[in-house]
């Protein structure tokens, strides 16, 4: 204690209340499940796959080397999302006793030969460090990328982050009015009119050079159930399937799952990161309770 380690997962368990702890899966290194006092924070699906045969539908997957599909030389083989998300990483260790944290690494020697060789043809060698810290009311997740080549290559980074709601017809997210917004769905880019962000059909949109300044907060019926701080991820993929997606995905249960359900995603995605050889990327993604509402123009 605080961490317990099995042959595929991992529990951060608060010193402070036993009831506060997050379960990571070495596959993916996905986080599956984080609660604060019992109560979950996270939306996994009832049908996702925690055996390592795909990625897992719900918690927080990670997404490197691409973002969705790319026709990018280099990055046009890989699969959505690319291949942390479905390789075993290795436990590094716990780093600190309180807060509980933990690291996982991931190289070519773990990463999945299949997706991982259509990467560049799996020539570009790779360090991910992910660090998981538990605090009472916080979960942080830190990323570092270094590469560990003689040559530069470049990279998309993300965490997909399924956040639960009790019911995402009363759902905003705010401090997005102003930002540029690529809509997937519409393949168009504007201005975010809105004053918030409200959902009533699928939504699948990239808001692009978000200030990390700017708190994301998930809000229900006037309070907020999640704050969302970024550290160096200026792209925010904000993402409900709705009906007819969720039922096209095999792994998505229940079928109207997507109530219960937000994907905030903070990454970089606009563009290309390029990492020169022996140089290091890093960023956080920070979730946190806190029942003030913080409205920040742009
Ligand atoms: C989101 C994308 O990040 O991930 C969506 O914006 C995509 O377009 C979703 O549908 C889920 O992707 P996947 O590969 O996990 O089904």
């Amino acid at each position: 204690m605080p961490i317990e380690a099995t042959d595929d997962k991992v529990e951060l368990i608060s010193p402070e209340n036993p009831n506060t702890k997050v379960s990571v899966l070495l596959y993916g290194a996905t986080v599956t499940s984080w609660t604060i006092e019992g109560v979950e924070q996270l939306w996994l699906s009832s049908a996702a796959k925690l055996d390592g045969s795909r990625p897992v539908r719900g918690g927080i997957p990670l997404v490197f080397p691409v973002f969705g599909k790319s026709s990018a030389p280099g990055f046009d083989q890989l699969p959505q999302h690319g291949f942390a998300r479905n390789s075993t990483w290795e436990l590094l260790g716990q780093i600190r006793e309180n807060p509980p944290t933990v690291q996982f690494g991931l190289g070519p020697e773990q990463a999945n030969k299949e997706v991982y060789s259509k990467w560049d043809n799996g020539d570009n060698d790779f360090t991910l460090l992910l660090t998981i810290e538990l605090k009472p009311d916080a979960l942080t997740t830190t990323i570092e990328v270094t590469n560990s080549d003689s040559k530069p290559w470049k990279f998309n980074w993300l965490f997909h982050t399924y956040l639960a709601v009790n019911d995402i017809d009363d759902t905003l997210v705010n401090n997005l009015p102003g930002e540029t917004c690529y809509d997937q769905l519409l393949a168009e880019t504007y201005e975010e009119k809105a004053p918030a962000i409200d959902f009533n059909g699928e939504l699948d949109r990239i808001y692009q050079n978000v200030s990390c300044e700017k708190l994301l907060q998930v809000i229900e019926l006037g309070k907020v159930v999640h704050n969302v701080e970024r550290r160096n991820l200026p792209d925010v993929v904000v993402w409900n399937p709705w009906t007819k997606k969720a039922a096209g995905m095999a792994d998505f249960e229940p079928k109207d799952g997507f109530h219960k359900m937000v994907c905030i995603e903070p990454g970089h995605v606009h563009d290309f990161i390029t990492l020169e050889p022996g140089e290091s990327w890093t960023a956080s993604q920070i979730i946190r309770k806190g029942d003030a509402i913080k409205l920040q123009a742009i």
